[in-house]
């Protein structure tokens, strides 16, 4: 079965391909390498024994997303390419919403022309917003966003949905992830964030690294156990296993489901820390600083969706995602 990763050489992609060449499935990666290199094809190549099929093109770029459709007979989508920087939506949104709304539809548009029926959205917990209680449960739907990226997250899941309704032959499953941190265990593949990371453990792992001084934690005085924000972070591995899931669940169910992809359990910024402390065996200097704008005190998912539909449980625990982002930290400034 060939699967079509659009963005696979990007943090999550490269991981999701390195499960799916592993676990049997021919992939074709089309990415335009705004924020990712082709490096990442050889690393994934070291890992599986598997170069993937790759195309430098833009899925804004129809007619070169097309050849990709004419040369290979595709039977199912994992849709990861976008933009996802947060801030960078706010200042820029109709740069996003081309991105990521135009982009999306043209590569729709050409599903439905070759009868490619099975899709997997790259979607995430921020479709939430602020509206509901913890554990977020996918049947709460979509809550306000408060960024263009949020929005454009959101508007990508009424696209599916709708695109569902007019076609019973369509089979869909949006993922909302949650946080994914961490990397592969081989240390090759992991996240390269452009410029300085506004994500917490990428920054964290530049103040390991030496390239910022100190951590700046972003308010300690919310209702949580140490008042620090409290997330879901999953490891990517973990959540690039979903992925496989997902594609062996769109193979044999029709519409469109969406499923939450996180542990289900919280872990602070200072939790964090600490984990990362005993990662790297050093302490982690930071300052407490004001409330970033934006942020929510709490966020974690209701897995039980993706336990029940997919068989999908999260195995690897903080200290484990820690572990693999140093090392791969580590390897990175060799
Ligand atoms: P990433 O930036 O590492 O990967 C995205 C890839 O898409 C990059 O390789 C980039 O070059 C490519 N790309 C961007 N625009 C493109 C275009 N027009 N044509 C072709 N390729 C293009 O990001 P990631 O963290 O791997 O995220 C993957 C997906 O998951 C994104 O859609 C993101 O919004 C979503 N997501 C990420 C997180 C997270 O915390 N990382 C959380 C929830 C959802
Ligand atoms: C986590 C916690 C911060 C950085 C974002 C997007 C979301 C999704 C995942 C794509 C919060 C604190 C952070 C720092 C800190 N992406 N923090 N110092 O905000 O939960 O989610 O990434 O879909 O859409 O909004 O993740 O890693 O930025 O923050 O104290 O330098 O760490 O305040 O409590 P967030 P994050």
């Amino acid at each position: 079965m060939k699967i079509l990763v659009t963005g696979g050489t990007g943090y999550i992609g490269s991981h999701t391909c390195v499960e799916l060449l592993k676990n049997g499935y021919e992939v074709v990666i089309v990415d335009n390498l705004y924020n990712s290199s082709v490096e990442i094809l050889d690393k994934i190549e070291k890992i599986t024994g598997i170069k993937p099929v790759f195309y430098q093109t833009d899925i804004l770029d129809k007619e070169g997303l097309e050849k990709v459709f004419t040369e290979n007979k595709i039977d199912a989508v994992i849709h990861f390419a976008g933009y996802k920087a947060v801030g960078e939506s706010v200042a820029k949104p109709l740069t996003y919403y081309e991105n990521n709304i135009s982009g999306s539809i043209n590569l729709y548009q050409l599903m439905k022309k070759y009868c490619v029926n099975s899709l997997v959205f790259s979607s995430s917990a921020t479709v939430y917003g602020d509206d509901f209680e913890v554990p977020f449960k996918e049947e709460y739907g979509l809550g306000t966003t408060t960024n263009p990226y949020g929005t454009s997250k959101k508007m990508n899941e009424m696209i599916i949905t709708d695109m569902s309704k007019a076609d019973p032959e369509l089979s869909c499953v949006l993922l909302r992830y949650f946080n994914p941190i961490g990397a592969h265990e081989s240390g090759l593949i992991g996240e390269i964030p452009n410029g300085i990371p506004n994500n917490l453990v990428p920054y964290i792992a530049q103040v390991v690294s030496g390239q910022r001084g100190f951590l700046r934690i972003w308010g300690n005085d919310y209702d949580t156990p140490d008042g620090t924000g409290v997330r879901d972070y999953i490891h990517v591995v973990d959540l690039a296993r979903a992925h496989v899931k997902a594609i062996d669940y769109a193979k044999e169910h029709k519409g469109t489901e969406v499923i939450n992809i996180g542990t289900g359990k919280g872990y602070s910024v200072m939790e964090v820390l600490h984990a990362y402390e005993k990662a790297c065996g050093k302490k982690i200097p930071y300052q407490i600083m004001e409330r970033r704008p934006g942020d929510i005190a709490t966020c974690y998912a209701d897995t039980e969706k993706a336990e029940k539909l997919l068989n999908f449980k999260a195995e690897y625990n903080i200290d484990r995602m820690c572990e693999d982002s140093y090392r791969f930290t580590v390897m990175q400034s060799k």
